[in-house]
């Protein structure tokens, strides 16, 4: 690994190195990761030598190959997009829509309303990560910030024992960091650098990335500060998954937007600031006990809706979970009828078989299209409404520090 200590930077000191490490920068990744701005305004150095040093840091990356040169050619670019690494979601459907899996050096949203598997696709993720290449991971760990205390080992055990991996191994690999309010999160993700190198995370999650933001900025005066403090985030994910070439996967709620006549009302919280950033922009629904998945905004996917279904396993094929509630319920009737009567036990399973099938094949999209469409307005409280309603109006139109 090429040398990223900070003071092997020319020009780079004893005297800096401290300054820069008490302020949470330990690495030359680091550096670019937070740019001059930021470097100047967190150790106290002047702009010109904190652009200097951040410049330095660069080339030190270019030579090393590390990073591009600011310049290159397209053919370039595209020899560098084929090292990107993808990610299994262990799905056909979802690998489908990804066009393989989460990519590395981009940072991919997943939206959609409570419930619909946004924290089951980050649990699952964590582990396929794990696999190896041939497998379809990238044989890395994942780093997993948990806004809403939502993140649950014993999901992790279920989904490593579904794809038979060692679930001691996999929770081993899974750094994960509670975090309490917006300024914590942040300073989280700013200090992830070093843990990135050490344990050779290949995926960064944040469920929720806008929650914390949400609920600590609420009304119209504090709705640019809020803006910015969360365009400091996002694109610090960003960039951290660019430098150290791993993927970012974060989840946001939605709200319904008023002003929507046609077509779907839902639109993800974080106003333009999210959206920018994303590089892919994925919409979970609910339909029934089926989940779809939408690519709503990428620059090289064609716009496109799979089903998937969650379970054991975390987020599935619908094919593979219908086969697994059918064993279950099998099993439990067998179980039942050993009981009662042993000799009813051939007449009762096809029944219940029979009753499932029903239910399963009535997952179409013209079917599902009418249930969305019953079911959008349902997503939240009125009280709830029209308050997001105010804030995203505001949203809109203040969101200068969007780039
Ligand atoms: N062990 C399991 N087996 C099958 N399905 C499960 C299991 N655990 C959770 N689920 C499904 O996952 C759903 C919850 O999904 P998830 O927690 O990912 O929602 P979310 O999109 O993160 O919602 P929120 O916005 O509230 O965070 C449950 O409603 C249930 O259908
Ligand atoms: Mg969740």
């Amino acid at each position: 690994m090429e040398d990223l200590r900070l003071d092997s930077l020319p020009g780079v000191g004893p005297v800096s190195t401290k300054k820069l490490s008490d302020a949470g920068v330990h690495n030359i990744m680091d550096l670019i990761v937070r740019g001059p701005v930021e470097i100047s305004e967190i150790t106290g150095m002047a702009k010109d030598t904190a652009e200097n040093i951040v410049n330095k840091a660069r080339e030190h990356l270019v030579e090393g190959g590390l990073i591009s040169r600011d310049f290159v050619s397209a053919s370039e670019i595209y020899k560098r997009r084929q090292d990107i690494g993808k990610i299994t979601t262990g799905t056909n459907c979802l690998d489908t829509l990804f066009d393989g899996g989460i990519e590395t050096q981009a940072l991919t949203e997943v939206y959609g309303e409570f419930g619909c598997g946004k924290t089951q696709l980050c649990l699952t993720m964590c582990v396929q990560v794990q696999k190896s290449k041939e497998e379809g991971g990238l044989d890395g760990g994942a780093i997993y910030i948990d806004t809403e205390n939502t993140f649950r080992p014993e999901r992790i055990v279920s989904i490593a024992n579904a794809n038979g991996m060692d679930p001691q191994k996999v929770l081993d690999n899974i750094i994960v960091a509670r975090a309490y309010n917006s300024a914590h999160q942040t300073l989280i993700l700013e200090e992830v650098g070093p843990l990135i190198e050490e344990h050779n995370i290949k995926l960064i999650i944040v469920d929720s990335a806008v929650g914390l933001f949400r609920a600590e900025y609420l009304g119209r005066g504090t709705l640019s500060n809020r803006q910015q403090k969360l365009n400091h985030f996002v694109h610090l994910l960003s960039r951290i998954a660019e430098t150290y070439n791993c993927a970012a996967l974060a989840t946001n709620q939605v709200m319904a937007s008023p002003d929507v006549f046609f077509g779907d009302p839902i639109r993800p919280i974080g106003g333009n600031v999210v959206a920018h950033t994303s590089t892919y922009r994925i919409y979970f629904k609910k339909s029934g006990k089926k989940r779809i998945a939408r690519m709503v905004d990428s620059p090289h996917h064609p716009e496109e809706e799979v089903i998937f279904a969650l379970g054991e396993a975390g987020v599935m094929d619908p094919e593979e979970a219908e086969k697994k509630t059918k064993k279950s319920a099998a099993k439990k009737d067998t179980k039942k009828t050993t009981k009662k009567d042993v000799s009813k036990e051939k007449v009762e399973i096809p029944e219940i078989a029979n009753a499932e099938g029903n239910e399963l094949t009535t997952v179409e999209t013209p079917e599902i299209t009418e249930i969305e469409d019953q079911e959008v307005p349902t997503v939240e409280t009125p009280e709830v409404l029209e308050l997001s309603e105010a804030l995203d109006e505001e949203f809109s139109d203040s969101t200068p520090t969007d780039e």
